[in-house]
């Protein structure tokens, strides 16, 4: 049974008949493997491949990071596409840029013949410090969602698995490895693991990623009622589930991650040794039927990435193309959040400017090749200094002293250095350094027409703001991102970009700090970001959902089909927006309930619709959303189910979180 077969045998096996079912290879493959063979498949090699089985022809199935492009040390040092990070793509909610986003990357991990994806990263953006903020989407579990789908459909489209991390509540670097989430049911169910459900459930993720620390005092490898049942039983999860590298560390044992359905530990084996594996086994702590509903998982995930399948009928791949580059340049450019703009002094009048400087810590820094597993190496990455000459070129002079100038472009912000935007470790101060604020606050005297661009992946303070006419928050905006804020500055592209996190006044005003103890209790239940600052009258340096635009837009017109609903009815809202100004522009239109009367405490608002639309100036649009039961329900402990309260609910569309234009209600009867 165990001999080594020759290639034209191999060919021959029923697993390798691309026409056969699906389930039917799996089967036919497992049922080739012996018990050795699948503890070997159980444990990675080389840090980012599982084993070879070269007797049966199982190759090696490869995996990479990021979750913004493909990183150079999962890659050989793959040169690779630098799209906008994770909370910039969030920033244009806009999923088709989602699905773009997902297919181009997907296209670049097929060129370099991998077969998965380490992202998207979807967690919660809890506490403005976490490290990892900027590789993560949002505070809002709808929009994490709305996000999330599109990604892993647009990557899975190309027959590469993504990978959706980190599960669940990774919500800070500070003792990742061994702090312990405390947190209510109510808040999983409603905030930190909605964005995950929707990959299984409507995306069809292929594999999911464990976290590093604890949930609820058990670890992310080992999490039977995390992994086994809700994302396998519950949801439905075709796929497998992998380790962070190096989670399985400080788990029980062996057959703790054998029983809770973890396929595979990267990058290497710790608790899936041979011995151990065998031994486990032998003293009857896990069965052989386990074991193969693991490695089953990781074959089915190998046969839908066709790696047993001749390549010309799998999708070819691409690579660093102009057609990605442009994806990344789209990207940034729609996420791109005006946050302030005082007498309308952006957009900047290529014509009548003579003098620019540009200066500031970020005008001339690369950003790509930093902040841990998520850094990529792109061909080229536009900085924001360049990005900005190229667009004065022959026009408006550089100059480097502020005086001098007509108008000054700061860039500033953070990077990814440690207790930055950073994997590993969390941010140390809200504020800019003294060094920094200094700087600015020095630009601002010697002239005080200076526009701030920030980069940073997450909420800083701005003691200055009162002293600075306009703001931008740019994200890291990848390898086109000195092109995609020029063009902003310039009106070329007319901001569209939303903020997906509130960002405090102060950090002390924010619901969740980073903990230094190893319990992390998440005592801010679902009050997370907007959700308390609303809910707690606290008023935000800028909300959810914030972010300004050349153009005015008007909202009239709301129409909710019917102001009674009942059983599982849904209600159509629709309404009608402007563009009242005079430029071109495109509106991000955000739905909001309120359930007035509840039994439990609820957030004064929850988002649970929202449409990216674009205008000509004069032009009108209707809106249509729609509302279901799910909607208006918030999660009862006390049942242990989803659960919608009888009353009046209302019904706000506006703006932001904080600019509600029209109002209406219904009941729920
Ligand atoms: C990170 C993951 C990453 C993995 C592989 C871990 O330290 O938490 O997000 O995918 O390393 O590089």
């Amino acid at each position: 049974m165990t001999e080594k077969l020759s290639n034209e045998e191999l060919s021959k096996l029923p697993f390798m008949n691309s026409n056969l079912d699906l389930e039917k290879r799996v089967e036919d493959l497992l049922g080739r493997l012996t018990l050795k063979e699948k503890f070997k498949l159980s444990s990675g090699t080389q840090f980012f491949y599982t084993k070879p089985i070269k007797r049966l022809g199982i190759p090696n199935f490869k995996m990479t990071d990021g979750p913004h492009g493909i990183g150079p040390h999962s890659s050989n040092n793959s040169e690779c596409t630098y799209f906008p990070v994770g909370v910039c793509r969030a920033a244009t909610w806009n999923p088709e840029l989602s699905e773009q986003f997902g297919v181009a990357a997907g296209q670049e991990v097929r060129d370099i013949g991998y077969h998965m994806l380490l992202g998207p990263g979807i967690n919660i953006q809890r506490a403005p410090h976490c490290g990892r903020n900027f590789e993560y989407q949002t505070e809002d579990p709808y929009l994490n969602s709305r996000l999330a789908v599109p990604c892993v459909k647009g990557i899975q489209s190309q027959q590469i698995a993504a990978c959706v991390k980190h599960y669940a509540c990774n919500n800070q670097e500070t003792n990742r490895f061994t702090c312990n989430s405390v947190v209510s049911e109510r808040a999983l169910q409603e905030i930190y693991l909605p964005g995950f459900k929707a990959t299984v459930c409507e995306a069809d993720a292929w594999s999911f990623m464990t976290c590093y620390n604890k949930v609820n005092g058990v670890y992310g490898s080992e999490h039977k009622n995390l992994i086994k049942q809700r994302l396998m039983e519950k949801w439905d999860f075709r796929g497998f589930v992998v380790s962070d590298w190096t989670a399985t560390q400080h788990v029980k044992n062996t057959e703790s991650c054998v029983e809770a359905g973890l396929s595979l530990e990267m990058p290497t084996a710790i608790k899936y040794k041979y011995k151990s594996m065998m031994d486990a086994l032998n003293e009857g702590k896990f069965t052989e039927e386990m074991l193969n509903e693991n490695i089953r998982r990781l074959l089915r995930v190998m046969f839908l990435t066709g790696i047993f399948d001749d390549p010309s009928t799998i999708p070819p791949g691409s690579r660093n193309t102009l057609e990605h580059q442009a994806v990344a340049r789209k990207i940034a450019e729609e996420g791109i959040v005006l946050l302030k703009n005082e007498d309308n002094l952006l957009p900047l009048d290529i014509n009548s400017i003579k003098k620019i400087a540009v200066v500031g810590p970020n005008a001339n820094k690369k950003m790509s090749r930093g902040g841990g597993s998520s850094q990529v190496k792109p061909p080229y990455e536009i900085k924001p200094i360049e990005g900005i000459q190229e667009k004065c070129k022959g026009k408006i002079e550089i100059v480097s002293t502020p005086s001098e100038a007509d108008v000054v472009i700061y860039v500033g912000g953070l990077n990814h250095r440690p207790h930055k935007d950073s994997e590993g470790a969390d941010r140390k101060r809200f504020n800019l350094t003294s060094t920094h604020i200094n700087r600015l606050n020095e630009t601002i005297q010697e002239n005080p027409k200076t526009i701030v661009v920030l980069i940073s992946g997450s909420p800083i303070g701005m003691d200055w703001i009162d002293k600075v006419p306009a703001v931008i928050e740019a994200w890291y905006p990848g390898m086109e991102g000195g092109n995609a804020i020029a063009s902003v500055l310039f009106g070329d592209v007319n901001p569209s970009g939303k903020l997906p996190i509130t960002f405090p006044k102060k950090l002390e005003d924010s619901p969740a700090q980073i903990v230094k103890d190893l319990e992390v209790n998440y005592d801010d239940g679902i009050f997370v970001g907007y959700r308390y600052f609303d809910t707690n009258n606290i008023e935000p340096l800028f909300p959810f959902g914030h972010g300004l635009s050349y153009t005015t837009f008007t909202y009239d017109n709301l129409k909710i089909s019917k102001d009674k609903v009942s059983g599982d009815e849904t209600v159509k809202v629709s309404v009608d927006i402007t563009n009242s100004g005079s430029r071109t522009g495109a509106e991000v239109v955000q739905l909001y309930v309120q359930d007035v009367d509840c039994s439990v405490e609820r957030p004064l608002k929850e988002l649970k619709g929202f449409k990216k639309i674009k205008l000509e100036p004069g032009a009108k649009e209707t809106i249509n959303l729609e509302l279901g039961k799910e909607d208006l329900s918030f999660y009862d402990e006390k049942s242990g189910g989803w659960k919608v309260e009888p009353g009046k609910f209302n019904i706000l569309v506006g703006s932001s979180s904080r600019d509600i234009r029209l109002q209406g209600k219904i009941e729920y009867l």
